[in-house]
């Protein structure tokens, strides 16, 4: 299984303004920069209820017949999501990523700030691949928060593109949990 994570933030690492508000994100995903062949290569997502609750603003469910999986404590209107392929879990991340990978996933997309870093914290996460837009928004939702050991990072590659998205992609080169827990 790998676990990957694909995310646009503001150069000062915001992914939304404090209200949710996506609005500085170049309209309408802006120029290529590899989110079609990334998707593309995913067998699932797994998103946050907030990030849940934004992507049902959109004009359309931006997901197609992609399985998502909705994570949440609590109940969830799954409905809303019209035709897409959305179901909901909750609990420990390595039991999420178990369950998926006994689905049969075996690429998982894990998208929304707070269930990043819960990924994150589990060392859980691969691959991180950072798209940064070129603006300062000064206050919003983090990306990356606390964490109860480095995560040390193995530099793939750094891609930019004329509009100004510098894209900067990561292994997890040790997740500092080589002792086994
Ligand atoms: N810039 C970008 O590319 C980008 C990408 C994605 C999202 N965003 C933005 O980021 C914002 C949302 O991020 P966020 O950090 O606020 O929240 P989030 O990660 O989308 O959602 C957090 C919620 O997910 C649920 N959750 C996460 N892990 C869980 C687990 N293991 N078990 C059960 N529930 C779990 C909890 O919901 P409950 O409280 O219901 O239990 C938690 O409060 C939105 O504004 C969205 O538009 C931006």
């Amino acid at each position: 299984m790998t676990v990957s994570v694909f995310i646009g933030t503001s150069l000062d690492g915001f992914i939304a303004r404090p209200n949710g508000d996506l609005d500085w994100l170049p309209a309408g995903g802006g120029e290529p920069h590899g989110y079609n062949e990334f998707i593309a290569s995913v067998d699932a997502l797994v998103i946050g209820r907030k990030t849940f609750e934004k992507v049902l603003t959109f004009e359309a469910w931006p997901y197609g017949d992609k399985r998502v999986v909705v994570l949440s404590s609590r109940p969830v209107d799954l409905s809303a999501a019209g035709g897409g392929v959305v179901e909901q879990m909750a609990g420990p991340p390595a039991e999420i990523v178990s369950q998926l990978a006994a689905s049969g996933a075996h690429h998982l997309y894990v998208d929304g700030g707070i269930t990043i870093q819960r990924f994150l914290q589990a060392g859980l996460i691969q691959r991180l691949i950072i798209t940064r837009v070129p603006v300062l928004i000064g206050d919003g939702v983090p990306l990356f928060g606390t964490l109860p050991r480095d995560v040390r990072l193995r530099h793939v590659a750094t891609r930019h593109y004329p509009s100004g998205l510098v894209q900067s992609e990561y292994r997890v080169a040790d997740n500092g949990m080589s002792d086994g827990s």
